[in-house]
């Protein structure tokens, strides 16, 4: 692959990555549309990265669907898809770890510790081995997001870190891998996050500034679904630090992390003024 990519940088060619877990949707897709309308070549990479999973997470049993993913990939005219597996990524000895210091604790940190350890570093190496003039990653997944723009710019990563939006199932739910985990009745109850969420916004636009009113409505509505068995956050951020804001701001970020049965749906919605 760093081969592959030096020849690409060689022409001049620039090269937009979209690294992902697999499991293609048309979140992925989007992705992959915007880089190749910006870029020469684009590069895919599938691997589900083990130092992202806590101990009790679904790394064992993530979606693995390599043959329709590769067709997808064919179908949507990537340049290249790299592959590696673990013992390619993390050798023996393999020591090193990034820590995005702060924003790595709050939202979904605090329910996954390590996890953005494990995606900071993972990113880093593959960004080291592809060399992107840009990569793409969704804005579902916001504070990974926000994680990765400090990375890049802490340590000098010569590569742009563009945001494309959430894609939506036409009801609202947001496009995830982890769908696959709900039952009918499950996917179902999970549209209460986008209602909760498009509830939340439609009280800022509508003028309300008192953060803690909207968090309070976003909260009665997630808990009113009896299938949510647990809230883990539904609250009003800072876009840029990802503290939870007592009053909304210009640029205001609702996020709602929670669980359906076992399956954990994270999604956000951003709100300008
Ligand atoms: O968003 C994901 O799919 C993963 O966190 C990523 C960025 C591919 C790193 O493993």
């Amino acid at each position: 692959m760093q081969q592959t990519s030096e020849g690409h940088r060689l022409r001049s060619r620039t090269i937009g990555f979209v690294p992902t877990m697999g499991a293609l949707h048309e979140g992925h897709i989007s992705l992959i549309k915007r880089s190749k309308s910006e870029n020469d070549i684009t590069v895919v990479s599938i691997f589900v990265n083990p130092t992202q999973f806590g101990l009790n997470e679904d790394f064992d049993k993530y979606p693995k669907e390599t043959d329709s993913d590769i067709q997808k990939l064919e179908e949507a005219g990537v340049d290249t898809l790299f592959m590696p597996d673990a013992s390619n990524m993390y050798p023996d000895g393999f020591s090193s770890s990034i820590t995005v210091g702060g924003l790595d604790s709050k939202l979904c940190g605090e329910f996954r510790p390590g996890h953005f350890s494990g995606v900071a570093t993972v990113v880093c190496k593959l960004l080291n081995i592809t060399r992107p003039a840009r990569a793409y990653f969704g804005q579902k997944d916001f504070q990974q997001s926000v994680i990765i723009k400090r990375m890049a710019a802490d340590l000098n990563i010569d590569c742009q870190i563009v945001v494309c939006p959430t894609i939506r199932e036409g009801d609202g739910l947001a496009k995830s891998s982890r769908n696959s985990y709900l039952s009918a009745e499950q996917r179902a109850a999970a549209l209460v996050i986008y209602r909760a969420l498009n509830t939340g916004a439609e009280m800022i636009r509508a003028g309300e500034k008192d953060a803690g009113a909207v968090k309070k409505q976003m909260n009665d509505m997630l808990a009113a679904e009896p299938l949510v068995s647990e809230v883990q956050y539904a609250s009003v951020y800072d876009p840029a630090t990802l503290d939870e804001l007592a009053e909304v701001k210009r640029e205001t970020l609702l996020a709602v992390a929670l669980r359906i049965g076992s399956t954990r749906l994270i999604d956000n919605m951003l709100v300008s003024l």
